[in-house]
């Protein structure tokens, strides 16, 4: 990391297991907050034993959403955890879990107990709904917050054999919630700021996902008025029902779109690019695919005229790139200013020069795996450059941390005989 580290001096109390919460705090982490996981002794989150690729080593699943963190293993339901937990809400800046309903308040420290500890404290949950909600008791994982808040009803095929709610691969519902859990916390960190007191910060997975289905509620609205979705593939030749429809891989906002073949697409199952037919980029299209006659003819000119016969059109430019590698389709059209890129398959992101040289790609140093790769930090500074440390191992830094709360060398060592650290 650079010299610069605008989160140096936050302390975090780590209380999150599986994707949400992890990957909110290790964002947190790279940009200079410390970060102290809190992991049941023995066991830890479940991730470092889950989809492992190497025996008695923290799966990827663990290393690539825990980097940058400190462990501390500690069993927050023996009186001597409690009293650790205490100490350490009383030193902290924030506190951040995604446990199931009601456990925080189960193990004791409601949000009224951790304020009489340190009313600077900023908590911050994420949940698979909102408080008050009619769901507020279940416990939710991933593809069922895409459910819970529209995304699957609105991806994959309204028609085909493949038709039905789709769950996207991308975590909508667990590190999308997490960044907003991390924009929520840096929030509420500038409002004690102003007023000195912490305060609770929530977000629901399904809040989260529906979020990111904000056009999609926005086409519920717009269909609600008008009976119809012109950018829609069911426009004009089929009805619309009451909902808004799946839309296959259409573009969905005011520039149609969708996914065509190039070379090889018989065996290379991402031998495709996504074209996207922009309004102002209609002529520089035509020029590419050597159609100039389609700047003047009146079926052409407009997105209006386009749209009856937009498939017609992909049909076209799709022969016209049939001979051409994904690559070579988009160096021919990036030319022509035509909004495209080729489908990318995690092999070729994975190795990608340009990701790997901007840190998007990076690989880092494990006592026990060697090294692996995982993906580093989306948000680019221009102070600060987030240097990816490995994940701790399970309790790694149980005794520095119980030292820095003042426990001595027999304090510490009768903890660990009792168990509870
Ligand atoms: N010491 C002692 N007990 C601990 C502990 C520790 N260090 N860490 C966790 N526990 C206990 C909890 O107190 C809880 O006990 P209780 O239920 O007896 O009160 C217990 O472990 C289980 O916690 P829970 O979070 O309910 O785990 P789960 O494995 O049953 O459920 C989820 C997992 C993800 C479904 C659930 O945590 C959840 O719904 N979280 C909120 C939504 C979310 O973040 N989901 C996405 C995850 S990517």
């Amino acid at each position: 990391m650079s010299g610069n580290k605008p989160l140096k001096g936050i302390k975090i109390i780590d209380f999150t297991h599986v994707q949400a919460g992890p990957a909110c705090t290790q964002l947190l982490a790279w940009f200079g907050a410390d970060v102290i996981k809190v992991e049941r002794p023995g066991a830890g989150d479940v991730t470092r034993s889950q989809l492992r690729d190497i025996p008695d080593a923290d799966a990827l699943y663990f290393t690539m959403l825990n980097s940058n963190k400190r462990s501390l293993t500690l069993d927050t339901k023996t009186p001597e955890g409690k009293e650790v937990l205490e100490k350490l809400i009383k030193k902290s800046d924030v506190m951040v879990e995604n446990f199931g309903p009601g456990a925080l308040d189960r193990m004791g420290f409601t949000w009224q107990r951790i304020q009489e500890l340190n009313p600077g404290m900023i908590l911050a949950s994420v949940k698979g709904f909102s408080e008050g909600h009619h769901y507020e008791d279940l416990k939710v994982y991933e593809n069922v917050a895409q459910c819970a808040g529209g995304a699957a009803s609105t991806t994959g095929w309204w028609k085909g054999e493949n038709a039905g709610p789709t769950i996207s691969a991308a975590a909508l519902g667990d590190s999308n919630t997490g960044m907003h859990l991390a924009i929520g916390i840096l929030t509420a960190i500038i409002g004690r700021q102003q007023t000195g007191k912490g305060q609770k910060v929530s977000v629901s997975m399904q809040d989260a996902v529906l979020n990111l289905c904000r056009v999609k509620m926005r086409d519920q609205l717009r269909l609600d008025k008008v009976g119809y979705l012109e950018e829609y593939p069911q426009y004009p030749h089929e009805k619309f029902g009451d909902v808004v429809p799946r839309g296959g891989n259409a573009g969905g906002g005011g520039q149609p779109g969708w996914i065509l073949k190039c070379k090889g697409w018989e065996t290379d199952p991402n031998a495709y690019i996504y074209f996207t037919i922009q309004g102002h980029a209609w002529e520089p299209i035509c020029d590419a695919l050597g159609k100039p006659e389609w700047k003047t003819d009146p079926n052409y000119t407009t997105a209006k005229a386009r749209q009856p016969h937009i498939m017609d059109i992909f049909a076209t430019i799709e022969d016209f790139i049939k001979d051409k590698t994904k690559f070579e389709a988009v160096d021919i059209f990036r030319k022509h200013d035509i909004p495209c890129a080729p489908v990318l398959s995690m092999k070729e992101l994975l190795h990608d020069k340009s990701l790997r040289a901007s840190g998007s790609i990076v690989e880092v140093p494990h006592k026990v795996r060697g090294s692996y790769w995982t993906v580093g930090s989306p948000i680019k500074f221009s102070d600060l450059k987030p240097e990816v440390k490995a994940s701790p191992l399970l309790g790694e830094h149980t005794d520095e941390v119980l030292a820095e709360l003042g426990y001595s060398k027999d304090q510490i060592g009768k903890m660990h005989s009792n168990k509870a650290v």
